[in-house]
Parts: structure tokens; sequence; C-alpha cells
């Protein structure tokens, strides 16, 4: 029987722009009647000639809505003349997971169901986002088309009688306008397992958690009730034979456990309080969709995330990956703290500054001028997929821990002996008024067009900076030449401490401000500082130079991180 395509009007929808990492709102605004319909439909025809035939990944982070969201993915592609849809079971795949299927099955893309580290359940958030074959998130260039489009939409092509059990792994077939339509459920982690063992020595990590070179590591992973889950059981308890109590919260919950499934110092408590305990040589947790990872060591040692890249680019001779493909290129975001660029200089290998967004990493990938990258938003990764991946982060440390026979915090300390220190630490104001905080980024982007600025002294206390120079990152892609503007204020001193103010690009509403301090320091009798007393001045100042508090009304920032 062939089911039947129907044709529903429908009228466009304000802000359907999708952000930093895809259309992300409050679930209430996609149950409303066609929001999220007509988005998809926006994602499906910006493909133009490409979706014909075509085959799309579609899972996510198990987060409230997504089922719904499936169900309707689904119905859109049956009846836009998509060939055929690869979903996860149960609709969970984390998003590397997404990418590392659509490279491996070489898929025309692939939509991704998650808000990733914002909260979800019915009164929180949900998202969608798009993936590009490459597998990585869509450029620019896509999303907005996608916006484009969805300013002027008037209709949508939708199958209803497609009905899918995506409980069920394998194949269910349709004859949808006379056109075959293949529905696949995959298991969600397989692919994404057999790769990490293609990358990593798990003989070499196994071997390190069951001592077989002395001391059993004893590591303890939260995935957060996040996605992840599935995947830390398959890999951490079943490959490398981690015992039970080594692995928390792993089981996927549609609010998260009414937690902010974020791994950093504030919204990741519990475990930074199981490792201070002094139990544990190894800590990490994931976000809601498992890109995002935070590494902790013995007493909960806080790894930055711009030194955990620039630790992994330092000892890639440990990770077969690695050795059989070298090491081409390094990059961070702007935001992100310059640790990895004095790597890149030491090895000889070209190092790039990209806006904040792990789709500004995929083109140089691509190209082959990019191995490995991180930013300081918890994100860390390599050319093995196109997005940012916790759990690849948490192996590459575990092999980094096994190969050098060194503790998370000798690794550190030898890190800094090496390089000198990037103290970095970054300031969230979150949930502001949008007004006042727009007039603080136009006020600074002033300033940095302001020849008057260079030069400038500021000080707090004893110690006193000067102005290098000021502006509003700018970045042109040098593959394709896209030009991104207006990506933040950087304000760069003559000793090379930095300050960057931007607006979040990722939240639901409101305005969220992030100020980000970095200071290098080669001075080792201060490696061992805490960072926030050695930055404290710098925050100061830009504190006074931003007029933070009077804008946005607060004292004191939601996160430190
Ligand atoms: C997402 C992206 C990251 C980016 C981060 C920035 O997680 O995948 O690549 O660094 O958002 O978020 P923000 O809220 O600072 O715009
Ligand atoms: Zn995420």
């Amino acid at each position: 029987m062939t089911l039947k395509v129907y044709t529903k009007a429908t009228k466009p929808f304000e802000g359907q722009k999708p952000g930093t990492s895809g259309l992300r709102k409050a679930v209430k605004v996609f149950q409303q009647e066609n929001y999220t319909e007509n988005f998809v439909q926006c994602i499906l025809s910006a493909m133009g000639g490409a979706l014909s035939g075509c085959t799309l990944v579609v899972g996510g982070d198990g987060r409230y809505f997504g089922k719904e969201a499936v169900d309707i993915i689904i119905k859109i592609c049956a009846a836009n003349g998509v060939r055929k849809v690869m979903v996860g079971q149960n609709s969970i795949l984390s998003t590397p997971c997404v990418s590392c299927v659509i490279r491996k099955y070489n898929t025309a893309g692939g939509i991704v169901l998650t808000a990733s580290h914002n909260p979800g359940g019915p009164n929180a958030d949900f998202g969608i986002k798009f993936n590009i074959s490459n597998g990585g998130p869509a450029p620019d260039a896509v999303t907005n088309k996608i916006y484009e489009i969805s300013k002027n939409i008037v209709e949508y092509r939708i199958c209803p009688e497609v009905h899918c059990d995506i409980s069920v792994i394998g194949k269910q077939e349709f004859l949808v306008d006379s056109r075959p339509f293949t529905v696949e459920v995959i298991d969600s982690v397989v692919d994404y397992v057999e790769y990490m063992k293609e990358i990593f020595d798990f003989r070499a990590i196994k071997d390190l958690l069951h001592g077989a070179a002395g001391q059993p590591l004893k590591v303890l992973i939260n995935a957060m009730h996040g996605v992840t889950g599935p995947y830390v059981r398959r890999i951490f308890l079943e490959e490398l034979g981690a015992s039970q109590d080594c692995a928390v919260n792993i089981e996927p919950l549609e609010d998260f456990g009414g937690h902010h499934p974020d791994p950093n110092l504030t919204y990741a408590a519990d475990l930074v309080k199981a490792m201070q305990e002094g139990d544990y040589g190894f800590g990490a947790a994931f976000d809601g969709d498992g890109d995002r990872n935070m590494i902790l060591g013995h007493k909960a040692f806080f790894v930055t995330p711009s030194d955990s890249v620039a630790v992994i680019a330092d000892n890639t001779d440990y990770i077969p990956y690695f050795k059989k493909n070298g090491v081409k290129g390094l990059a961070r975001s702007m935001p992100t703290g310059c640790a990895i660029d004095r790597v890149a200089e030491k090895k000889g290998v070209e190092v790039f500054e990209v806006p904040t967004g792990w789709k500004y990493f995929g083109n140089l990938m691509d190209a082959g001028r990019l191995s490995i990258c991180g930013e300081e938003s918890f994100g860390t990764g390599s050319d093995h997929i196109r997005e940012k991946d916790g759990i690849w982060a948490v192996l590459a440390w575990l092999s980094i821990l096994a190969g050098r026979n060194m503790s998370v915090e000798q690794v550190l300390h030898s890190h800094w002996e090496t390089y000198g220190r990037n103290f970095f630490t970054r300031y969230d104001y979150e949930n502001c008024e949008s007004d006042p905080c727009n007039k603080m980024m136009s006020v600074l982007d002033a300033m940095s067009g302001d020849a008057s600025m260079v030069g400038k002294q500021l000080s707090h206390g004893e110690k006193t900076y000067t102005i290098a120079k000021i502006d509003n990152f700018e970045y042109q892609d040098p593959i394709d030449g896209a030009v991104a503007k207006k990506q933040g204020v950087r304000i760069l001193m003559s000793d090379g401490s930095r300050v960057v103010f931007r607006l979040s690009g990722t939240g639901s509403s409101g305005a969220t401000v992030r100020m980000y301090i970095e200071s290098y320091e080669s001075d080792s009798s201060t490696y061992t500082k805490d960072a926030q007393e050695v930055l404290k001045p710098l925050v100061e100042i830009a504190l006074q130079l931003s007029k933070l508090s009077e804008y946005t009304g607060r004292q004191q920032p939601t996160v430190i991180t």
C-alpha cells in the first residue's frame, strides 16, 4: 500500500534562527502547532538538490520531546523524497555519535535533537541542529539559508501514515507516494564504540585501570543522566572492565534528573565533591548530548579545557590514531586560553584561532590542516569526527596517563614546566535583560574602534596592564573565504594577557554575558597558585572598563569556570 503525502498550509514563526549550535528554545515553543514541522521542512528545503533520494541520520540526547520530534522528522522526510532515515534506538544518539555515523555511512547529513547542556523537561529547553555530510554542524551559509526559508514558509509536506517503532533495531520499509522509504533503527552505541577502539589502545587503558604497571587507577565517570550513559556503560564497564561504582548517573533521563547537564565546577558539583574525598585518581563528566567534558585529577584537581586540549596536543604519541595520521595543525576558539598556541609553535605546526562554535573547525579539518582543537567551553576533539567529543577526550587523557605513568596533576605540572602556564577563567552572567547587555557590547565595540585606547594603562592594586590591541574579533575562513564579524571584543595587553567579552549564542531566553580573562606566567613559583587569585587584578580591571555591573545589574557572576 502506498502512503499518501499531504501538503499542509502553515505560517512563518519568528525567530527560527539557529544560534551557535542549532535552534534552541523552550520545549513549549517547539510544541506549538506547526513550529517543529516548519523548522524541519526548512532544513530539508535548504538541502536543495541534495535532498531527493538521500539518507539522513536522526537522534538526540534523550531529552523531553525528543521522541515526538523524531516522529515528526520521519514523517516530513518521508514526504520530501528522503530515501532513508537512520534513527538511534529510542531516539538516542550522542552528538559525536551522530557525526561518526554520518561519516561512516556517507549520509547527506543528520538532524540532532538536543539543547546540549541546557536543562531538559517540559518546562525547560529543546533544540534541533542540522549537521552536513562531513558530519559537522552546518556552517553559517546553511543556517542562514534555513532561517531565510523559515521567514517565508507557507506549507510543509508530511506523510502522517508512516508509523515506526523506534525501540526495535532493524529496518522498516514503506511505500510513500509510490517511492520506497526506509527507516533503519540503529544501535545507539555500536558504531561509535568500534571507532574508539580503532583510535585508542584499549589494552593500555585497561592495564592502567587494573594496575598492570603499578597502582590501579580508580576512575569516576559521571554521565549526568545525559546521553553518554549507554556509551559509558559499554566502553568503561564492559570493554575496559571498570567496576560498577566507577560510573554514575548513567541512565539517560528526559529531564537529566532536574539538573543542568553541564560539566563544569558549578553544575557537576557532585563529581567535584566525590573527587575531593580522595578515593579516585581521575574524574570526568559530560554534558547532555555528550560533546562536552570536564577532567579532574585526584582530590578534584581541575584541568581547564584550554589546558586540556594543549596537553592532548602535546602528547599525541600515546594515541594510535595520531601516530598513524600525524598531527597536521591545531586550533582553538578565540576566547579559549592560548596554551595550545605554544604547543603548536614547538611542534612547528599551524595554529588557528576561530570564532566560538565547533562549526568553524570543520573546513580546516576537511582541508587536512587541522587535527586537534578545543574550546574553553569544555569542548575537546579532533578530526576523527566533526563534533567535539566528550568520551574521546576522556579516552585521550587515560591514554596519556597510561603512556606517561603519571597522575593528572603531574602531567599538568610537567606541561607548565615546559611551556609556562596560561591562567584562565570565565565569568558568566546568565539570563540578564537583553537590552542593557546589547548596549554594553555596543559601547565595547565602539571602544574597539577607538585608536586612543591603544597604549592606555589600566591598574588595579600593584598590577598595571597596557592595552596593546583592542578589536571586535573578525574571522575569515582560510578555506572558503567566508567572513564572520563581531565575534567578541578582545582586549589584548602588552604582556600577552587578554580580556574578552561576548554574548552567549546558546541561551534560549534573555542574554548571557561571558567575560574571559587570561594571563600568562613563566615563573614556576606561580604555577601552583589559584587562578582566581592570580587573575583577580585583571578581572577587576575588566569589570571597571566594561561597567558590567551597571549594565547587567549583577554584582556577582552566576557561574565561574
Ligand atoms: C556550543 C558549541 C560550542 C561553543 C559553545 C559556546 O556548545 O557547540 O562550539 O563553544 O556552544 O556557547 P556560548 O553560549 O558561549 O555561545
Ligand atoms: Zn553539548
